[in-house]
């Protein structure tokens, strides 16, 4: 099991684990869009949000993520907003994954995903991105594909990737950006400009890199922290 920061105190309820709350049951967060049609999310992304909302294509956005992270083998990866799993799609099972997500709709799904992947012993809690139960320099890569901009304290998370990631860890992102939204549609949630989510890497002790892939609305990144 990862491990914890201090006094904090989490339960199992079948696949998920929850923190407990101050009045000893597991903290729930408010719904996500995501959890009442977890179960049509796939479906959604690949043939509306990339299409209609991105002006991308789901292949390519694998396809450059596998680049990206296929090649890594026996390493601590934790992801936010795992959602309904779609990282089994660019993830060697041999890695030992962490995912966390406010939906636990979607976080069941991820998990009998995860479990039929292959991966072993693959852990899921209902957290928030921006209060992550997990100790100090735990992790050796991080995760948050297109799920930085429904988080509501962006810095918070920079802050948090900072604190549970080794020394040198790696964090890739993918997230839209405004400046790459030709289609002018409407992107749920706050989008910062790629200038700005580099000087928030920086802010937080991390070097910035474009990972070069073109894709509708969407900015890869990786940063890797420095110390
Ligand atoms: C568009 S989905 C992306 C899911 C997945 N990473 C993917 O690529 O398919 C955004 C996810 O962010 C999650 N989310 C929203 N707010 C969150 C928060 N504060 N902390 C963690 N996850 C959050 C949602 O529940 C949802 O699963």
């Amino acid at each position: 099991m990862a491990k914890l920061r201090p006094n904090t105190q989490v339960i199992k309820r079948g696949l998920l684990h929850y923190t407990v709350g101050s009045d000893s049951r597991p903290k729930r967060f408010k719904p996500w869009l995501g959890d009442s049609f977890s179960f049509l999310y796939d479906f959604i992304m690949s043939d509306s949000v990339f299409p209609r909302k991105f002006g991308g294509e789901i292949r390519k956005h694998y396809d450059a993520l596998s680049l990206e992270l296929a090649g890594f083998h026996g390493k601590r990866i934790l992801e936010l907003g795992t959602g309904s799993g779609s990282a089994v799609h660019f993830l060697s099972s041999d890695n030992h994954y962490t995912g966390i997500d406010v939906s636990p709709g979607l976080l069941k799904q991820a998990a009998k995903r995860f479990i039929n992947a292959g991966f072993e012993n693959p852990e899921f809690y209902v957290v928030s991105a921006d209060d992550l139960p997990f100790d100090d320099g735990v992790f050796d890569v991080c995760l948050c594909i297109l799920s930085l901009n429904f988080i509501g304290n962006v810095a918070k998370v920079f802050q948090e990737v900072a604190r549970v990631l080794l020394p040198h860890g790696l964090f890739v992102c993918s997230v839209p950006v405004p400046e790459r939204n030709q289609l002018q549609s409407i992107i749920r949630g706050v989008l910062y400009s790629e200038t700005d989510l580099a000087a928030m890497c920086r802010a937080y002790g991390f070097e910035f890199e474009r990972i070069p892939c073109e894709n509708g609305a969407l900015l890869y990144f990786r940063a890797t922290k420095l110390r």
